[in-house]
């Protein structure tokens, strides 16, 4: 077995809770943005961006996101959800990947979708490769149209994935697995 083969059985994500510093240099963000972008990808449309949420911009966006959930007292699990919103300020590095997935003659959205999904995958392990945890997190205000301009989307867009990236002291267990027999047939004819 490979070390490859051998981190690809291991690997986890961790808490974006208990991620700290040292989170990635910007030299390593572009590894991380050029490892996550090296996806199959059907037309190569790269149907795709990336954006650098500065501690600043956090802040910002999460005062914005925390009034926006308390201008809406019909939504559920308000206490939870500013929870999510929380999350934003913690680790180090936050990387939104945005889909910018369109209308195409041959390429259907669905599949630019999955691209994305391998993206924010490979940017997991990336992030992993370079010694960092990381985490791949969405939360309310990815669901709420509302929020898109306090994100930054611009119209059709949306966000694939909030990657928290950092360092962490907390050792990680292992979680339940699917059952690969119940998942995997053989069809012979
Ligand atoms: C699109 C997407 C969104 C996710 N959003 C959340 C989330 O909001 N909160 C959460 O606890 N886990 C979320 N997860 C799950 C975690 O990323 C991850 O599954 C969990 O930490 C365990 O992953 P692991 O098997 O890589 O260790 C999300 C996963 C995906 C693929």
């Amino acid at each position: 077995m490979t070390s490859l083969t051998e981190y690809m059985k291991s690997r986890r994500s961790a808490l974006s809770m208990t991620l700290e510093e040292p989170g990635p240099s910007s030299a390593e963000i572009n590894t991380i943005l050029e490892i996550a972008s090296r996806v199959p990808d059907h037309g190569k449309l790269a149907p795709w961006r990336f954006v650098l949420w500065t501690p600043e911009a956090r802040k910002n966006m999460h005062g914005k996101l925390t009034d926006l959930l308390k201008s809406k007292p019909e939504m559920e699990d308000a206490a939870k959800k500013q929870q999510g919103t929380d999350k934003l300020l913690h680790a180090p590095c936050v990387l939104g990947v945005i889909s910018t997935a369109q209308e195409h003659p041959k390429i259907p959205i669905w599949e630019q979708h999955l691209s994305t999904g391998a993206v924010c995958m490979n940017a997991l392990i990336a992030a992993n490769s370079l010694g960092y945890e990381a985490q791949w997190l969405t939360a309310w205000y990815v669901y709420e149209h509302d929020a898109d301009e306090i994100l930054g989307l611009d119209e059709g867009e949306r966000v694939a994935g909030i990657l928290h990236v950092g360092s962490s002291p907390v050792s990680k267990n292992e979680r339940p697995r699917p059952d690969i027999d119940s998942l995997f047939t053989i069809r012979e004819s």
